[in-house]
């Protein structure tokens, strides 16, 4: 039967990068693809980031695949109706505890990075972050009043067996497919979270991947290594809030946004169907939106991980991959990955190029 996927284009340059998503889709074949609203274009249309409708779309569908939101017309909105609500919603409703952060280097740009290009050239590494848990979310949380007149801010650091293991599972899984190294991150020298955690991973890894090559490393330690020598690492799983500034850090080696997709994995199903979301990192550029100048690649990239987590395609999700590199190769560019001496392309004719490839 035919894969069901929701695409979901959003804000800004949401619509003009997922347009060529599309036309990729529509060529490798194969899918029945429905098309709905989030974010702003969602609060225009209905009053509502994301419409109930949406959501049971979304939570029947094989994977979602989602462009960008926000944007300045929707800035001054109330908190609950701004666009990244609709985006938070759909993680939250989807149950999304595995978020997919590769940093690639494609040999194309290893020259334009701001760092050496040894340092970069050939890099290939995937961080798992843990979304759906840890400080972000722990209970005891809020602002309250001392006796004494001071204010104190609180927020709880908390992870239970069952969060560590699914998401360190998924990291295990995926090194499988790679080099078949993780290195998991926490800080167990100063936390009890991360003690538990270290535990946790451990115990997993002997009793179910032992065929995977296992290092732990405190997480500032992670943060000077991915800046000293990248390249030592293949797949880093890691909490919430660590992951969002080692997934960060991580990204900056590769250059530009406009190359950055990403994955967020729920729990597999009885059928074995793990519920996911596919998007660039970016969001919805209001500076370059609308004038055929955003880079579709993060979003094109995105889509190839679909093909590959979700549907096992893996002979079209590299076909896709190769021919990003070769466009790249090529010395076809969006203002964002131009170098000197050539001549930028739009939007479109990046999605031509990659198409023709
Ligand atoms: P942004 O990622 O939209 O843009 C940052 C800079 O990178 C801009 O100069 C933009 O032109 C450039 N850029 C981003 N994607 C690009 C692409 N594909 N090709 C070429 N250049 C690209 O982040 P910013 O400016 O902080 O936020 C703009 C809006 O997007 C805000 O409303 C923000 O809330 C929203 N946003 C949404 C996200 C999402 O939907 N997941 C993530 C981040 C921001
Ligand atoms: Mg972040």
């Amino acid at each position: 039967m035919a894969k069901r996927v929701l695409i979901l284009p959003g804000d800004g340059i949401g619509p003009e990068v997922m347009a060529q998503v599309r036309r990729l889709l529509d060529r490798i074949g194969g899918f029945s693809i429905d098309e709905g609203l989030v974010g702003g274009a969602a609060y225009d249309a209905h009053g509502t980031p994301l419409h109930d409708d949406t959501l049971a779309e979304a939570l029947k569908a094989d994977a979602v695949l989602l462009g960008a939101v926000g944007g300045p017309k929707w800035d001054t909105l109330p908190f609950a109706d701004k666009p990244e609500r609709g985006l938070l919603r759909l993680r939250k409703d989807m149950d999304l505890f595995a978020n997919l952060r590769p940093a690639l280097v494609f040999d194309a740009l290893a020259g334009a990075s701001t760092l050496k290009t040894d340092l970069v050239r050939g890099l290939d590494i995937m961080i798992v972050r843990e979304l759906t848990g840890g400080v972000y979310f722990g209970e005891p949380r809020g602002i309250e009043a001392l006796p004494n007149g001071e204010r104190r801010g609180v927020n709880t650091q908390v992870y239970t067996t069952s969060e560590i293991v699914r998401v360190a599972r998924v990291a295990f899984e995926l090194a499988r497919k790679r080099d078949r190294r993780v290195c998991s991150v926490e800080k167990a020298n100063v936390m009890e979270s991360g003690l538990l955690w270290r535990e946790e991973v451990q115990t997993l890894h002997d009793a179910d991947y032992a065929d995977v090559a296992l290092s732990h490393m405190y997480a500032d330690n992670c943060a000077m290594q991915l800046v000293r020598q990248p390249k030592q690492f293949d797949v880093i799983v890691t909490d919430n809030l660590f992951g969002d500034l080692l997934s960060d850090c991580a990204a900056m080696l590769t250059g530009s946004l406009g190359m950055l997709p990403s994955a967020s994995l729920g729990a597999e199903d009885a059928d074995g169907r793990r519920k996911a979301l596919y998007e660039p990192v970016h969001g919805s550029a209001p500076d370059i939106a609308g004038r055929d100048k955003a880079n579709p690649m993060a979003c094109i990239l995105s889509a190839s991980m679909m093909l590959r987590y979700s549907f096992d395609r893996t002979a079209e999700a590299d076909l896709i991959d190769r021919a990003c590199q070769e466009v790249l190769n090529a010395g076809i560019r969006t203002g964002d990955i131009v170098e000197p001496g050539m001549t930028p392309v739009g939007t479109v004719a990046m999605g031509d190029a990659v198409l023709a490839a």
